[in-house]
């Protein structure tokens, strides 16, 4: 099979088709407020960057299951964070960045064709991606517990949700957890926003009144991408079943899959420390709520968006449109096409720009 056969089953990349309106909004006098891609923007923590250069002298290979220091850091966290109980090292597995474990997780799961991969509707697009690379088939769910569990091998949750901010209950999570192992399909809950709760509390898989405290067929994937504006180091870490992560731990040796020791040593310091946390969600809290105002004055409804970097809006027209409308005033944002067909009347707006530029943003929109 050649190269460009297994890229032909994969989507069109959808950013290229957004470049004109990025032209458009480039020209704007004031210069593009770009609000499409949810890329963090703000210093990475002082204390993160010191651990990082002070273990820049790191000659050795670094391991897949990471240092012993990272994996305390991981459990600890996991324990304090999600509530979750009895987390040992067998429980936690290091990544590089979420996405290379969304996009080869059904690989490395060994899936491939017959068995099948949902996730949400709407949604972060390489879920789709990765049922397709090992040739699943790709399924889309409203309620999973709604799903023909025949030949299903993988159930994404993502709470709170990419693109649109919802937050899936406690309640929710428990039903969905019991459907789930009543018919042996193994759970990824992708909760990389959980750090940004701003109308709900987002509640983790591994919480014990959700998991019933134990983990069989349960694993969590977190990312300090967003909470820790690390999206340029590649930080993430996968909490669970020991048996999944056991699996994965032997493959991901066997192909190499290494965070970088000094990256290692950076994400111990960022797992240590809720204070730069809380100053990023003050950031971000503060852009919400005017972008948020901005918006709706300006004729947009906002709908879920209780957590997350997103504001998921609508002026009762094609998403097109909408981006063609924001692009005139130097706005970007991303089409809600782009996360499914279902988002094909919404924009997705980001909260990852700089005060200035979101103060540019609320002006324009005024
Ligand atoms: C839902 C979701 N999962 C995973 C990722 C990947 O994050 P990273 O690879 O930076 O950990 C993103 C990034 O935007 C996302 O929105």
């Amino acid at each position: 099979m050649s190269a460009a056969a297994v890229s032909s089953r994969l989507p069109v990349f959808p950013w290229d088709k957004l470049e004109p309106y990025k032209a458009t909004a480039a020209a704007h006098p004031d210069g593009i407020v770009d609000l499409s891609v949810g890329t963090p923007v703000d210093p990475v923590p002082e204390l993160i960057r010191r651990a990082l250069v002070e273990a820049a002298d790191s000659p050795g290979y670094p391991t897949v299951w990471g240092t012993v220091a990272l994996r305390d850091a991981l459990t600890g966290w996991v324990e304090r964070r999600l509530g979750a109980r009895g987390v040992t090292h067998r429980h936690v597995l290091p990544v590089v960045g979420s996405k290379e474990l969304v996009a080869w997780l059904p690989t490395q799961l060994g899936l491939g064709p017959g068995d099948r991969v949902a996730y949400p509707r709407l949604a972060y697009p390489t879920y789709e991606v990765g049922a397709r690379l090992c040739g699943a088939e790709p399924v889309v769910y409203d309620d999973p517990t709604e799903l023909d569990p025949a030949g299903l091998r993988l159930l994404w949750l993502n709470s709170p949700s990419n693109p649109t901010g919802r937050v899936l209950s406690q309640d929710e999570l428990t039903r969905i957890v019991a459907w789930a192992r009543r018919h042996g399909v193994l759970v990824f809950s992708d909760e990389c926003y959980l750090e940004l709760g701003w109308e709900a509390d987002p509640v983790s898989v591994l919480h014990p009144e959700v998991c019933g405290g134990t983990y069989d067929g349960l694993v969590a994937v977190h990312s300090l991408s967003k909470r820790s504006n690390l999206a340029g180091y590649r930080a993430a870490f996968l909490a669970g079943d020991p048996a999944v992560l056991g699996e994965l731990l032997q493959i991901r040796k066997h192909g190499g899959m290494m965070t970088p020791a000094p990256v290692q040593a950076a994400t111990v310091a960022a797992l240590g420390d809720d204070r730069h946390v809380q100053e990023q969600r003050e950031r971000y809290s503060a852009r919400r709520t005017a972008l948020r105002a901005a918006l709706e004055a300006h004729g947009f409804r906002v709908d879920h968006s209780e957590a997350s970097l997103y504001l998921w809006s609508r002026r009762d027209e094609p998403c097109w449109d909408t981006v063609a409308h924001l692009a005139e005033l130097g706005i970007l944002v991303a089409p809600g096409d782009f996360y499914g067909v279902a988002g094909e009347r919404h924009v997705r707006v980001a909260l990852t720009a700089t005060d200035e530029r979101i103060d540019a943003a609320v002006k324009r929109l005024g």
